[in-house]
């Protein structure tokens, strides 16, 4: 069918109309299942920001979203848009989309058998966990900010640093409050798991946020962290990261990286793991 086919397009920027009509009943039955067993979890886990953001969005557990009614909401609040791409999109594209207050959404959802672990970014993690903090007008400048540093570190040939703030920031983030750390990472939040696991567990380290230690530190992208970094405010985090990195860069090119389990005398440790059951194999 012609109209079909049109739809779904894909243009020069990776975007495409979020394919609707393919969603299956059993799609939506997946959407409801993670949504209502992430929102159990997350009450008193996730922090305030993220929770009053999923409220405002609109997100319900009733089915996998339509994309252009998000807009409307993030529009209203921060003036973010939601563009539908098939999966990951080169990384110029995606800081492009950044730069310019977009957020690339993967339109699929996982099968049901991956509830629980899933290699690549689906529509549950892409919307629940990043979309409700683009409702937060710090983050949101943080994140614009973060796309606009991104084309420059593709320039300066520094983007392993930078994808690394983006890691222990954007996806696996925690941040103080009065009553105790929450999560605010989307990689946590949409995960089972690690949503207990980083929180809970005595195994990782849980050290206050410090941004070249961050660039300097590996990841693995197939287990719980090793460490997480605690932020006290996403005003903390938008002002660190303010200055020109550029010189930050040529100094990071000058220093071994820190393994992603290590402990230094300069951090500040608000919980030394105890590395129980941790996997040997070395960060990438
Ligand atoms: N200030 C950074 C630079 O000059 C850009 C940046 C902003 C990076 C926010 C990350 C987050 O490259
Ligand atoms: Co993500």
């Amino acid at each position: 069918m012609l109209a079909r086919a049109l739809t779904e397009e894909i243009r020069p920027d990776y975007t495409m109309d979020q394919p609707y009509f393919r969603y299956t009943g059993t799609d939506h039955a997946v959407w409801r299942q993670l949504f209502e067993r992430q929102g159990a979890l997350l009450q008193g886990r996730a922090c305030d920001e993220f929770l009053s953001g999923l409220a405002g969005l609109g997100v319900a557990k009733e089915g996998i979203p339509q994309f252009d009614r998000l807009t409307e909401a993030l529009m209203k609040a921060t003036g973010w848009q939601i563009v539908a791409v098939p999966g990951l999109v080169p990384d110029d594209v995606f800081f492009r989309h950044l730069a310019a207050r977009r957020f690339p959404v993967t339109w699929w959802i996982r099968k049901p058998e991956q509830m629980d672990y899933l290699q690549e970014p689906d529509v549950f993690h892409d919307i629940y966990g990043h979309v409700p903090l683009l409702m937060n007008p710090v983050f949101g400048d943080y994140m614009q900010a973060y796309g606009e540093g991104g084309l420059k570190a593709l320039k300066l040939d520094a983007l392993n640093y930078l994808a690394r703030l983006y890691w222990y920031t954007v996806e696996f983030g925690l941040i103080r409050t009065k009553e105790g750390l929450r999560i605010y990472g989307s990689g946590i939040v949409s995960s089972r798991g690690e949503s207990i696991y980083c929180l809970d567990s005595p195994s990782p380290n849980r050290l206050g946020f410090d941004l070249l230690r961050i660039m300097h530190t590996g990841y693995r992208i197939d287990t719980f962290q090793k460490s997480y970094f605690v932020i006290d405010s996403f005003d903390e985090l938008f002002e660190a990261t303010r200055p020109d990195f550029a010189p930050y860069y040529e100094q990071l090119r000058r220093e071994p990286q820190i393994p992603s389990g290590a402990v230094l005398d300069s951090d500040r440790a608000i919980h030394r793991g105890t590395r129980e059951g941790w996997d040997p194999r070395p960060d990438a």
